[in-house]
């Protein structure tokens, strides 16, 4: 039997595309491995979404080259985003063997019969109804405790700075009930938590002749499969995000309690420009509409420094929504111009790198002092959670995630994982609440 390894880069809709790629590959009569070295099938599950993570791929592609100069025969291959943004240039300028985009997955078996020395094989073709509903994806998840389900592909947004709608395609959502299929048979294997995928899950909208089901509806069919399966969901964009989710999550006790929202600025007057669709009030609204719905909401978000004309000013707005919301944790990224977006076509990359790194060092200490402020409030609380595994910093304690997902370590006890601990938190870091069994 022949032996693929893969590496993955980006998203979590990539992990879970990688997974994806193992059950079709599985069916051409490849196994998994995770050594590189003993692989016939090398291949980068890849992201575009800024220039740095393409810059670490090269490396590794590079990597890649030198295992197949050793064993010849091997085969390299790249798939997913930078795939589909750099098509056949990555044949010219890497000479792998195989180059493959989101929606062609389905191909690989044949590209993968088809390749010779010189005839390496392309497929990025994009779809616009290709959501993998019928395939089982292969968990490479290491705990079977918490499994991740793709509920839609692509985007309908412009994100003036975003990649992903050019290497993703149009957005598509996928049959309601594969996904509660899919949902039951991981609750079956012993799986405990499902977090739907989808780069804006808020606009999920599957039709058939007879049924339309929107995301509210879907979080519902999902939630009822089981009160011990917890229910999570990311991503939540904020000019979409409706009172009917939040009420749905506050009315289900296995919704967990989080809320991925991400915000990207403070300032609206580069909200415009980014073309993310909502004011800086507008998400402030609603997130005292979550707060007030679900006052213990887990909130992070997502926020870019040094966006196209980016003034102190802005600068200053983004810092005081911030200060003003209190996230528990958010991903904090300096710009970065990726050609064929909007923003690279328009807008001069005008903040320089020493103001940008700046700036996102001044959001990170805010972020940093906020998150702790955030974890320390929960100091005294008795929350549910549910365990993982043993924690990294001390073998002798178990770790595993509240609701809000916030992550506690706390003694073994009795417990194992999978299993459903109450704890109360005596002490906490920026991102670990430290407990004890309730
Ligand atoms: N669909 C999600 C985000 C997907 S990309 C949403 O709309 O929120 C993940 C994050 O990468 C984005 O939220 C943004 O903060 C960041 N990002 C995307 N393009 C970027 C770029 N060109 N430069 C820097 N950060 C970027
Ligand atoms: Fe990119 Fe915007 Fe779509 Fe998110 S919503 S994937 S940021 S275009
Ligand atoms: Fe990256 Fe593609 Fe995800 S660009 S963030 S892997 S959708």
């Amino acid at each position: 039997m022949k032996k693929v390894y893969i590496e993955t880069y980006g998203c979590q809709m990539n992990v879970n595309d990688t997974e994806v790629i193992f059950a079709i590959l599985g069916k051409a009569g490849y196994a998994r491995t995770e050594s590189m070295e003993e692989a016939d099938l090398i291949m980068a599950n890849t992201c575009s979404v800024r220039d740095n993570a393409e810059q670490r791929i090269w490396g590794r592609i590079e990597q890649f080259n030198v295992q197949r100069k050793k064993r010849p025969g091997t085969l390299v291959g790249i798939v997913g985003c930078m795939a589909e943004r750099l098509k056949d240039a990555l044949l010219e300028t890497h000479k792998v063997d195989l180059v493959v985009g989101p929606d062609a997955y389905r191909s690989l078996p044949r590209l993968l019969e088809a390749i010779s020395p010189d005839s390496p094989q392309i497929d990025v073709l994009l779809s616009r109804d290709e959501t993998y509903a019928d395939i089982t994806p292969v968990r490479t998840d290491r705990n079977g405790v918490s499994a991740f389900i793709s509920i839609m592909r692509g985007c309908n947004n412009v994100c003036s700075y975003c990649v992903v709608p050019y290497t993703r395609g149009v957005e598509r959502s996928r049959d309601a009930h594969s996904i509660v299929r899919e949902a039951c048979d991981v609750f079956r294997r012993g799986y405990k938590e499902v977090t739907l995928l989808g780069q804006n899950v808020d606009s999920y909208l599957w039709k058939s002749a007879d049924e339309t089901v929107n995301f509210a509806a879907l979080l519902r069919m999902v939630a009822e499969i089981d009160p011990s399966l917890r229910v999570r969901f990311s991503t939540s964009h904020p000019k979409d995000i409706s009172d009917e989710v939040i009420e749905t999550m506050a009315a289900y006790p296995n919704i967990c309690k989080h809320i991925h929202l991400p915000v990207q600025s403070g300032s609206t007057r580069l909200l415009e420009k980014m073309r993310r669709k909502y004011s800086r009030e507008w998400y402030l609204e609603r997130v005292a509409k979550i707060r007030s719905i679900i006052p213990d909401c887990g909130l992070t978000t997502d926020v870019i420094a040094g966006f196209c004309s980016e003034t102190e000013e802005d600068h200053r707005d983004t810092l005081s929504l911030m200060d003003e919301v209190g996230f528990d944790w958010a991903f904090m990224f300096a710009y970065s111009e990726r050609p064929g977006t909007l923003a690279a076509r328009n807008y001069p990359d005008d903040v320089t790198p020493e103001v940008k790194t700046r700036r996102l060092n001044e959001i990170i200490e805010l972020q940093n002092r906020k998150g702790l402020e955030s974890y320390r409030r929960d100091i005294g609380k008795e929350l549910e959670v549910l365990v993982e595994g043993t924690s990294k910093r001390d073998p002798g304690q178990l770790c595993g995630r509240a609701s809000s997902n916030k992550m506690c370590v706390f003694p073994a006890g009795n417990l194992k994982v999978g299993d459903y601990a109450r704890v109360r938190v005596i002490d906490a870091t920026s991102a670990t609440l430290i407990c004890v069994l309730a």
